[in-house]
């Protein structure tokens, strides 16, 4: 098997797909009743599929944006299924030339949506095919070459075309402005968390009460692949160490022994915070200082680890650096200087 396409991080509460989530499609739910939480999104695009269907027209252009695993290509699943039309799959990186992205927009029939992942990483010679045949459903090809070289206008069926990706803010904006449903996915509440691992539970036949559910969700960074991935981690807790069901006793002690916390921070994300408050009485420090003093690679920190930091509110930025929150000290149970605006100055100085 080829594992290329998986991230060969292998932290256990990376967002991004690893090795050992390769059964997730099985997971992924068809029907919006299935697909808990992001009520916002899902309500606005049921009215929209709706509306289309009843018409029998092609959905307008939808682009999903956030964070690896809250479920994006899910959700370009569930689009599909509704409008009743196939999906047809292809991400960024595999087009790499115009005529690859012209064969397989005429190959689409009428209706069908064609999902195009990480779609921040097509070119830009190929980003270009994709404004009039978004735009007027048609292509513009140059056929010879030289004097003799003429262009010709194909037409397209009426598609509709779903993109994801992580960095929104890498998209062109020519790209971005030609989608006319533009959907953020939020981070997920524990109670969501909780209802999605339930439904994964019993697909994966996994025993699992009601506590244990609770347990794994609030420890999962509002992401479900990350708690579906610790749910099959609590499973062999459970059948070595319990009585083969995870309850909320075999689930702390699991997480306990994987080093994640209440919060869902591991090891590292807590040396992370803990220098900070420690070296450096919480900063401002710099981020190639911060990666000295914990041994972390400057970019490693700053793509995957602050952004969780900052989102539960643990770390900010400011133009001197970093700096640790209250929470954070709290986290740690350490007290937090009372006296931080003065500590803030005297830090920027030395
Ligand atoms: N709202 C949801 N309800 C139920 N399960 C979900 C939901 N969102 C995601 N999942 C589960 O989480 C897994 C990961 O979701 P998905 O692959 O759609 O994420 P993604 O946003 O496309 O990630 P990436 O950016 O890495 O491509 C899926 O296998 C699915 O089972
Ligand atoms: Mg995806």
């Amino acid at each position: 098997m080829d594992f290329s396409e998986f991230d060969q991080d292998d932290r256990l509460i990376a967002r991004e797909r690893l090795i050992e989530d390769r059964e997730e499609r099985s997971l992924r739910p068809l029907c919006w009743e299935d697909y808990s939480g992001q009520s916002k999104v899902k309500d606005n695009l049921k009215v929209f599929i709706e509306a289309a269907s009843q018409r029998q027209e092609a959905l307008d252009h939808v682009l999903l944006y956030g964070p690896p695993g809250l479920g994006k290509t899910t959700l370009a699943g569930i689009i599909a299924a509704q409008m009743g039309v196939t999906l047809r799959i292809t991400t960024g990186p595999a087009i790499e030339k115009p005529g690859e992205l012209a064969a397989i927009l005429t190959n689409l029939n009428a209706r069908e949506v064609l999902f195009i992942d990480e779609i921040h990483r097509l070119n830009r010679s190929v980003e270009e095919i994709l404004y009039p045949a978004m735009e007027d459903y048609c292509l513009d090809i140059m056929i010879g070459k030289g004097p003799s070289a003429r262009s010709i206008r194909l037409d397209l069926p009426r598609f509709t075309l779903i993109g994801a990706t992580t960095r929104a803010g890498l998209l062109s904006a020519p790209l971005r402005d030609r989608f006319g449903m533009i959907h953020r996915l939020e981070l997920y509440t524990p109670d969501e968390l909780s209802q999605i691992l339930k439904r994964d539970a019993d697909i994966l036949n996994i025993s699992i009460s009601q506590d244990g559910l609770d347990t794994i969700s609030s420890r999962s960074r509002g992401t479900p692949r990350i708690a579906i991935r610790l749910l099959k981690r609590m499973r062999d807790f459970a059948q070595v160490k319990g009585e083969g069901v995870i309850d909320r006793k075999v689930a702390d002690y699991g997480l306990d022994a994987l080093e994640i916390d209440q919060r869902g921070l591991d090891a590292t994300d807590r040396r992370i915070i803990r220098s900070m408050a420690e070296l450096f009485c919480g900063g401002p420090v710099g981020l190639d200082t911060l990666a000295a003093c914990t041994g972390e690679d400057p970019v490693t920190i700053e793509d995957v680890y602050e952004p969780f930091l900052m989102q539960i509110g643990f770390l900010a930025k400011t133009p001197r650096g970093r700096v640790l929150t209250p929470l954070a000290w709290q986290h740690l149970g350490l007290d937090c200087p009372s006296d931080r605006d003065n500590q803030l100055t005297i830090d920027s100085i030395t």
